[in-house]
């Protein structure tokens, strides 16, 4: 067994075991094999360092209740790499080697899979780049898709804890057609300096609106919008620019199982301070309330600073349980590591 203190565990990068790696070359992929060192070389002309060829995605893994390792939901995660993957003209992973590299690698290291009740997880992040050398504006020849796994902490531990964002008008992160859909680091290259602005000032989400005409909200930077409206409904965005988040369909899953109206269309920015509750939404740490919302001057108070709003606690805590195996899974949104 590893030795780890779970209880300080956060959410950073720690070198485990192994990571798994596969290579594309002469239009496939090879049966991947598992890498002990946590260093790649590459050639220096690399499509991924000169034209941004990469993607990335995020899942968790959990030991359940009752000593299943499960993943959360990663076919959809193979399917949203898929889509980034044609919209940047690399090889798509499918979906069932996105999966045996899960099985692969998490059993390589299933002491870092953490105990069951220290509330942490396993966080695995795949990445697919273009590896081949090209210095020619042009897709990359050759890719590797790799899969790491590192043991991550539980993002509350003293209870879910409201947070102030804030909007920024002189700062975008995806233009109308552009890449906001999928999942590439050059989203988050372009939102990095008003992230660290964000912090500087003590806030630790940025809200981005729509970059047309900062008029109609699009989503957080690392997180979907949710909020409840005084009807009772749960209201998302539905944006051409927005990450499509596993967590938040997961989440209108179960307040349509919950018998609450699921509304996903347009939401202006006026509508904000009629909302009883908004979170940001994402797998890291399935929902944080946010109480307070500031731009410029103008400062809109949803909620209190002190606790989360009750409705979504209750999808959060509904859908803890669902992952650590202390309710039923009705959809069948947990999948067993072989
Ligand atoms: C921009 C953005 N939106 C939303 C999300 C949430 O997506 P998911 O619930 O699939 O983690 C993420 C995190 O992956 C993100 O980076």
């Amino acid at each position: 067994m590893v030795d780890i203190d779970w209880s300080t565990l956060g959410f950073a990068y720690s070198p485990t075991r192994s990571h798994i790696r596969y290579h594309w070359k002469d239009g496939a992929w090879d049966g991947g094999r598992l890498v002990n060192e946590d260093t790649i070389t590459m050639s220096v002309a690399a499509g991924c360092l000169h034209y941004g060829q990469e993607a990335f995605e995020g899942l968790k893994v959990f030991r359940q209740k009752d000593g299943r390792v499960v993943a959360f939901r990663p076919d959809r995660n193979a399917e949203r790499m898929q889509r980034t993957a044609v919209r940047t003209v690399m090889p798509p992973v499918p979906t069932e080697m996105f999966l045996e590299a899960i099985d692969r690698v998490v059993r390589d290291n299933i002491d870092y899979v953490p105990p069951y009740g220290t509330g942490c997880t396993m966080y695995v992040r795949p990445l697919l780049i273009g590896t081949g050398p090209q210095i020619g504006v042009a897709p990359a020849h050759e890719y590797d898709f790799l899969m790491m796994v590192m043991p991550m902490g539980d993002y509350y531990k003293g209870g879910i804890k409201p947070v102030r964002a804030i909007i920024f008008d002189d700062c975008d992160r995806a233009a109308p057609f552009g890449t906001g859909d999928i999942k590439i680091g050059g989203n988050y290259a372009a939102s990095l300096l008003a992230h660290e602005k964000a912090h500087g000032m003590g806030f630790p989400v940025e809200l981005y609106l729509d970059s047309a005409t900062h008029t109609k909200v699009d989503e957080f930077a690392t997180s979907n919008f949710v909020a409840i409206a005084k009807s009772g409904a749960y209201v998302t965005v539905k944006s051409r620019s927005v990450l499509p988040s596993v967590t938040n369909l997961s989440l209108q899953e179960l307040s349509r199982d919950l018998g609450h109206a699921v509304e996903v269309r347009t939401v202006p920015y006026e509508e904000l301070r009629e909302f009883t509750e908004v979170g940001a939404c994402g797998t890291a740490v399935v929902v944080t309330p946010v109480y307070e919302i500031v731009r410029g001057d103008e400062v809109i108070r949803i909620g209190s600073p002190d606790a989360c709003g009750p409705r979504l606690q209750e999808l959060h805590d509904r859908l803890q349980d669902i992952q650590f195996g202390r309710a039923p899974d009705p959809h069948g949104w947990c999948r067993e590591i072989k």
